[in-house]
């Protein structure tokens, strides 16, 4: 039996999003409000601004038992914070070198923009994240590496 063996369908995936209090936690309440479900999966902590999102906090995710990390914030252009956004994405190119250098699987790293008016679309990328990871398996690796 493969050592990733597992029954993906009794696996619930815990995932950790960081999401802008501006655009991506609105888009997320507009989806409670408008009940599209979501699994309850995932556990949502607001940032300020996602320009503002430190590499360290996804480190910190993934060693405390995050399966995946969800950042998303506003789209390019309406950050609140003058292009705070392109930052973000800019930071996001250099921290998938550094993720990928000390091991960390990238399929468990996930970058969007959702407005506020995209409650729709908060939805059906939770549940793709939530579904991606739950093929993925829960995420073991990360933690060996740690205790090398
Ligand atoms: Fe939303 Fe900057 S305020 S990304």
């Amino acid at each position: 039996m493969s050592e990733n063996h597992h029954n993906s369908e009794s696996f619930e995936p815990k995932i950790v999003a960081f999401v802008c209090n501006w655009c991506t936690y609105l888009g997320a309440d507009l989806a409670g409000t408008n009940r599209l479900e979501y699994p309850a999966n995932i556990r949502i902590i607001r940032l300020p601004c996602t320009g503002r999102i430190d590499f360290n906090l996804i480190i910190k995710a993934i060693e405390i038992g995050a399966d995946s990390v969800l950042v998303s914030g506003c789209h390019p252009g309406d950050c609140h914070y003058t292009a705070g956004n392109f930052h973000a994405r800019r930071r996001w190119i250099l921290f998938r070198d550094l993720l990928e250098t000390i091991g960390i699987d990238l399929n468990r790293i996930h970058f969007s923009w959702i407005s506020a008016a995209e409650g729709k679309k908060f939805q059906e990328f939770i549940i793709e994240i939530v579904e991606k990871t739950r093929k993925l398996g829960p995420y073991k690796d990360y933690k060996s590496i740690c205790k090398q």
